[in-house]
C-alpha cells in the first residue's frame, strides 16, 4: 500500500535483433541469451512475447554485409529486412506495437550513423534528407513508433515533415534525445554487425559527451520544439541522474534504454550465480523511480515471465 513506484510488462520494450539467414537464430556472442532472429522464427517469438504480456518491440537488422553501402541507401528500401519484418509480424500479429530505428550505422560500411564527408567527417544535414526516407519507408511498411538513433541535429523536424507530408500523421516518434557516446553499446555492435564496420572510430562528433548535464536540457528542447512524442535517455543506469533531471524538465512522456553492455554485465553475474535473479527487477525499477514511464530492456521477455514482487 505504500509504494510509491511500480513496474510492469506494461511499461516495457523487448529490442529484437533480426537477419536474413535462414538459421532459426543466431547467438550474439557478447549478449548471452540473445538471439538474431530469422524471418520465421521472429514470428514465434513474438507470439511468445504477447503471451506473457510484452506489447511492443524494437527491431534491429543485421544487414547482409553484401548490401551495406558508403551511403547506407539500404536502411530506406521497401524491401530492406526490416520493412519487410514489420510488414510480416503485422499480417500475423496486428495488436503488437512495432518500433523502429532510424540511423545509418547497420547499412554503411563505415558504421557511422550518417553520411561521410571527404574527410571522413559526419555531414549532418546531407544525412538528414536520407533519414526522413528511412523514417518514412519504415511508417509505410507498418512502424508504430519510429526511433531516430542517429543522434544529428535537426533530424526530429525533418522527420516529423516527412511523416505529415506522407500521411503518417499517427506515427510516433520516440527520439534518443539524450544519447550519450558511450562504450555500453558494444555487444549491440556486435548484433548488428557494425562493431566490425565501424572498428576503432567513435561516435562522439555526434552523440553527448558523458561528462555534461547542461547540454541535456538545449537536445530536449530541441526535440520538443521540432515536434518529438517521447524523449528517450541512453544508456540507462550510469545516467539514471540525468533521467531524473529530464523528468522535472518536461511533462512528456520519457523511455530509458538499458542497453546491450549493461545486459551483457548483469546477466554474466546472474549466469554465474554470482548476483541473484532478483537484480532483474531491482534494476527495472529504478528507472521507474528516476522517472521513465518506459523501459527498453533485453530482459523484458525474462521478466515478463518470472517476475515476481520483491
Ligand atoms: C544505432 C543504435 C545503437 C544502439 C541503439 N541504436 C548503437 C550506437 O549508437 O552505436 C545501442 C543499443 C544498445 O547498446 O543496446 N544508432
Amino acid at each position: 500500500m505504500v509504494r510509491e513506484t511500480t513496474v510492469g510488462v506494461e511499461n516495457l520494450i523487448q529490442p529484437l535483433f533480426i537477419t536474413e539467414k535462414a538459421s532459426p537464430r543466431t547467438p550474439i556472442n557478447s549478449m548471452p541469451g540473445i538471439f538474431r532472429f530469422s524471418s520465421k522464427s521472429v514470428l514465434k517469438e513474438v507470439e511468445e512475447l504477447l503471451k506473457v504480456g510484452i506489447s511492443t518491440i524494437a527491431l534491429f537488422p543485421d544487414t547482409p554485409i553484401e548490401k551495406r553501402t558508403e551511403d547506407g541507401r539500404e536502411a530506406h528500401s521497401p524491401n530492406g529486412l526490416t520493412q519487410q519484418t514489420i510488414k510480416r509480424i503485422k499480417d500475423a500479429f496486428p495488436e503488437i506495437c512495432i518500433m523502429a530505428d532510424v540511423a545509418l550505422d547497420p547499412f554503411t560500411t563505415h558504421g557511422h550513423d550518417g553520411l561521410l564527408g571527404k574527410n571522413q567527417e559526419v555531414l549532418n544535414d546531407q544525412t538528414l534528407e536520407v533519414l526522413s526516407m528511412q523514417a518514412s519507408s519504415l511508417a509505410q511498411a507498418g512502424a508504430d513508433i519510429v526511433a531516430p538513433s542517429d543522434m544529428m541535429d535537426g533530424r526530429i523536424g525533418v522527420i516529423r515533415n516527412a511523416l505529415e507530408q506522407g500521411g503518417f500523421k499517427n506515427t510516433i516518434i520516440l527520439s534518443y534525445c539524450i544519447k550519450f557516446a558511450s562504450s555500453l553499446y558494444a555487444p549491440f555492435r556486435e548484433g548488428v554487425g557494425s562493431g566490425s564496420t565501424l572498428k576503432k572510430k567513435d561516435k562522439k562528433g555526434y552523440q553527448i559527451n558523458p561528462h555534461n548535464i547542461n547540454e541535456i536540457f538545449i537536445e530536449a528542447d530541441l526535440d520538443i520544439n521540432e515536434g518529438a512524442d517521447i524523449l528517450m535517455v541512453k544508456p540507462g543506469l550510469p545516467y539514471l541522474d540525468i533521467l531524473s533531471k529530464l523528468r522535472e524538465h518536461t511533462n512528456l512522456p520519457l523511455a530509458a534504454y538499458h542497453t546491450s553492455g549493461e545486459y551483457s554485465m548483469q546477466k554474466t553475474a546472474i549466469n554465474n550465480g554470482f548476483i541473484p535473479e532478483d537484480t532483474i527487477y531491482e534494476i527495472l525499477l529504478s528507472f521507474r523511480r528516476a522517472g521513465a514511464n518506459i523501459v527498453v530492456s533485453y530482459f523484458s521477455k525474462e521478466f515478463a515471465k518470472n517476475h515476481r514482487f520483491i
